[in-house]
Parts: C-alpha cells; structure tokens; sequence
C-alpha cells in the first residue's frame, strides 16, 4: 500500500515537473544552434526548426515576398488504364519536389553536416508546399502511416520531399475508333494554397522531368508518347472566399497511348470474320432444305449477337456509334442477308411457273422473278404497241392471267410465261408464235408436266432467242451467284472498313 502511494506520488511529481518545466521555458530563450556539429542529427534539427525561429505555417519568403519555385520530376512505376468503361487509370509514382527554404541553411552553424535526411517526422517539422491532383478519383500515399516520405535538406537549405503515391485518375476516353483508339490520359498538378504570384511550379528543367520505369507493363495499350506542361490555371470557384481567388499555378504530366488491337483481332474480328463465312454454307444448300438453312442462318446471327455483346459489355456506354460497332452493324447485315437470301430463294423454289427469258443474265432473272406481273403487262404494252393486229391476244393474256394467279387451274398455272422483250422492233413474229402457244389451247396434253421438268423438250422452237428456266433453276441460280457475290461483298466491306480505320 505505501508502495503504490509512493510510486503514484513520484509518477505525479514528474508529470508536474515535466509540465511546470516546458511552461516555464520563456519562448524568446531559443536553443542555440551555434557549434552544430557537436549535436546529433535530430537534436541539430529540432533546434533549427524550433518553434521560436520557425513558423512552418509560412512561406519560405514570407519575409521578401519572393515567389517560391518548387521544382518537380516523377518516377513513374506503373500505369494501369482500368477497363474502359471505368474511364479511368491508376498511377503509382515517386513524385520529387525541390525548393529553397533559406531558414533552413545551416552552412554556418554546422559546418561538417552534410545533409540532414528524415522521414514522416521531419516533414511534420518543416513547411511543405501542399499540392493536388485536381482530376484525382482517388489517391493515397504508398505505404502505411506516410512511410514513404523522405526528405533531405542540403546545408544551403535546399530541400528536396520524396513522396510515393499511387492515384487513381479520371481520363475522358473518347472511344469513337474504338478498339483502335489512342487514348490521352493527364496527371494535373495543382498548388492547393497558394495562387501563382506566391508559388510557382514548375518541372525540373535539364533532364527530363518524368522518368518511366523500364519495367512498366501496359497490358492493353502500349506506350506512344508523353509529355509534360505547365501551366496557370484560374480558381474556378471563384464564388468561395477562401480559395479560388486568382490563378494557381500548374503541372501537367500527359501520356497518351494506344490500345492493343492483337487482344480484339483474336477475339473479336476473326471470330466474326468466321461467322459470317459460316453463314453463307447455306449457299450450298438445296434451296427447300429449309430446316438446315433455317438453323444454320438463325445460329450464326445468335452466336454473333453473343460474341458482339459480350464483347460491348466492356465499354461505356456512350451515344455515339464506336467502330466496333459499325463493324457489327456491318456483320450482322450480311448475316441477315444470307437469311433472308434463303427466304427469297425458297419462295421462289416453291413457285411453279416458268419463267422465259430473254437472255440468262441477272438482269432480266431478277426481273422477272421480282415482279412477275409487272414484266407480264409490259410485255402486252409493247406487243401492243409494234403490232397493233396482235390487239386480240390481249384478252387471252389477261385471261390468261388471271387463271394463272389461280392455283386451282392446273393448265394455266403451270404454263405461265412471261417475256420480257428488250425491244419491240425486231420481235413480233416470235411474240405472234409465243402467244400461239400461250393461247388457252396451249396447254395441250404433252406440256401438261409440273413445271420443274419442263426443260429443253418444251422449249419454244429453236428460232426464238429467249429459254425458259424452271423455279428451282433460277433458286440454284441465285444461289450459285450468292456463293461469289457474298464474299466478295464481304471483302469489300473488309477493304473498306479497314482502311478507314488505318487511314483516318
Ligand atoms: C564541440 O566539440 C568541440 C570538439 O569537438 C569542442 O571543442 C567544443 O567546445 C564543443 N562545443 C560545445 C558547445 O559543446
Ligand atoms: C504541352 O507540351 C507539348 C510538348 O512539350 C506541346 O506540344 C503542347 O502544345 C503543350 N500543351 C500546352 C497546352 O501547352
Ligand atoms: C495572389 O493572391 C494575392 C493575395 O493573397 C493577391 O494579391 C494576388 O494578386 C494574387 N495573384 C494572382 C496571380 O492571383
Ligand atoms: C489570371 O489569369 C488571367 C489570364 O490567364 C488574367 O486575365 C487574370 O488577370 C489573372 N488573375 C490574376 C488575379 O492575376
């Protein structure tokens, strides 16, 4: 018991005197810092930055009312542009200032000393500018507690503050070329507290202000170019009272890279390259397999529509059209046309009429097939019009017609024939002897086929330029031109796409 009571008793006259004593040391009584070499490092510093002749509140040229030039340069470890929808980079550098604080020369009073380093503790002792990344999402010191701070002051009183940080920063992507964008990306550096008239930054001059580390791995970009700038830029929130009046001064640290088109190509454009070739396998198919067709056309468009979305799911979404986006649009356009290629195809497979041609080339197939109606009533205008005598037949063709649209009049149906003449001049024997045989006695016993064997034998006399070409070999036809004219689209858009990507 007499123990406790004496040591709490003791424990209490130290605090007193400790307490007693500091408030008893008159503030004008300054430690002497003359003959410093015989201090230690910490001990020298403390008592060159006491209180009494050191106010780390003010500027180092409070008294002149100089400007302060804080010299900076960077060390940059790692760049790291995040997923582009996330529209920022994180950075990790070592960032250097370096600045004059006369208050601090101490060539004087220690001789000998030729540097003084300290950590976290020393900056607390001294003033330090105090700067911001104004387009910061996020930053932080590296390390716990402020751990990786060093300063050193030199006996001149230069002081140079080591800081590694790491910051996450915003960078307004602009993906219209994506993915074969280049991206510009910025560090701003701002002064915080003081405007341009009072602290200037500035970048190191003579070697280059920001050094990267030959180890920086960019993993979807490459490095192209970087650069840096100063600047004074005006306090934008003028409306407050305590910052923002007048201008700041600023360092801007730019890199601008651009995105790795190998990783895209491998996964995205081959891919759909392939899709798109598997798409026209349907070409190959008889024109009434509508279940292969069907599948086949419909997979590829899912599996396209998959590809590509996973692959946008990786953007941002902004409005306007990126070039991935235009090459999907292109894709899915020659996906669909070989759909739809199939459908057009089918239908006219499933047709019975024969088609007479004037000549087997795509103008007039795609013709008559289109608008089969439309070339009949031609036809009767120009018969008409080169031979008036010929005025009677007019009536059996239009008769004639309108039993062929019925598919239950098995004669007509069978035997429509439309002619497209490509003048009237120099036919009207031939289109007399045509339309003899299309009169409604024509259906005689020997044509009354289906029409998909009606070749050669029902040819019309061998005097007349035209043939006669059954459903299913014009449906083979247009599926034989699609084979060559698909890919060769295909390349086109190819060429075309290309170079506009490359070249503008
Ligand atoms: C400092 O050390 C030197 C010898 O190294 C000595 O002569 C001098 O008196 C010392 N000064 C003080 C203030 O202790
Ligand atoms: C920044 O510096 C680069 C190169 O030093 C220069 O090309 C560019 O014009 C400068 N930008 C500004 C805004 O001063
Ligand atoms: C900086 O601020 C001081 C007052 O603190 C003002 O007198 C001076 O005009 C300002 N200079 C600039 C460039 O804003
Ligand atoms: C700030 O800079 C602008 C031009 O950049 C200038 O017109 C303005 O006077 C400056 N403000 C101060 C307070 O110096």
């Amino acid at each position: 018991m007499k123990l406790r009571t004496f040591i709490a008793y003791q424990t209490f006259l130290i605090v007193f005197n400790y307490a007693y004593g500091q408030k008893s040391t008159p503030a004008s009584d300054c430690p002497s810092i003359n003959e410093g070499d015989n201090f230690t490092q910490s001990e020298f510093l403390s008592r060159l930055a006491d209180e009494c002749r050191y106010d780390r509140l003010l500027l180092p040229t409070y008294a002149t009312g100089e400007t302060v030039y804080v010299h900076a340069s960077a060390y940059v470890y790692f760049i790291q542009p995040a997923e582009a929808h996330d529209l920022n980079f994180k950075l990790h550098f070592l960032l250097q200032l370096r600045w004059t604080d006369l208050r601090l020369a101490y060539h004087l009073y220690s001789p000998k000393r030729v540097t003084i380093i300290g950590e976290d503790d020393l900056r607390r002792r001294i003033w330090v500018p105090h700067l911001y990344m104004s387009n910061e999402q996020s930053s932080s010191l590296m390390g716990t507690d402020s751990k990786d701070v060093l300063i050193s002051i030199s006996p001149s009183g230069e002081v140079v503050f080591s800081r590694r940080m790491q910051a996450v920063l915003y960078c307004w992507m602009n993906l219209q070329k994506f993915p074969f964008d280049d991206q510009t990306c910025s560090m701003n550096l701002e002064s915080w507290k003081y405007n341009a008239s009072i602290l200037r930054l500035m970048w190191e001059k003579g070697i280059p202000p920001v050094h990267l580390s030959p180890e920086l791995h960019l993993t979807e970009y490459s490095l192209i170019d970087f650069w840096t700038n100063e600047s004074v830029v005006r306090g934008d929130i003028s409306s407050m009272r305590l910052i923002g009046v007048g201008n700041y001064s600023a360092l801007k640290f730019t890199f601008k890279l651009g995105r790795e088109v190998g990783y895209y190509l491998m996964d995205y454009f081959i891919p759909s390259m392939m899709i798109v070739a598997m798409s026209w396998v349907t070409f190959w198919l008889q024109a009434d397999a509508s279940a292969p067709r069907i599948t086949l056309g419909t997979s590829t468009m899912l599996s396209f529509i998959t590809l590509a979305s996973s692959q946008a799911k990786t953007l941002p979404k902004v409005s306007y059209i990126k070039a991935s986006e235009i090459w999907f649009l292109g894709c899915i356009g020659f996906i669909f046309s070989a759909l739809v290629e199939f459908a057009f195809v089918n239908t006219i497979w499933r047709r019975k009429k024969v088609v007479s041609l004037k000549k087997v080339n795509s103008k007039y197939i795609l013709k008559s097939t289109l608008t089969p109606r439309l070339a009949r009533k031609e036809l009767q205008k120009e018969l008409q019009e080169s031979s008036p005598q010929l005025s009677k037949s007019r009536s059996c063709s239009s008769l004639n017609q309108d039993t062929s649209t019925d598919p239950a009049g098995p004669g007509y149906n069978n035997y429509l024939t439309v002619h497209s003449f490509p003048s009237a001049l120099n036919l009207p024997t031939i289109t007399t002897q045509s339309y003899d045989d299309l009169m409604p006695g024509q259906g005689g016993p020997n044509r009354q086929q289906n029409g998909a064997d009606s070749d050669g034998s029902d040819e019309p006399p061998k005097h007349h330029t035209w043939t006669t070409m059954t459903p299913q070999e014009i449906a083979t036809w247009i599926d034989k031109r699609s084979r060559i004219m698909f890919p060769i689209l295909f390349v086109f858009f190819n060429i075309i796409y290309w170079t506009f990507v490359y070249c503008l």
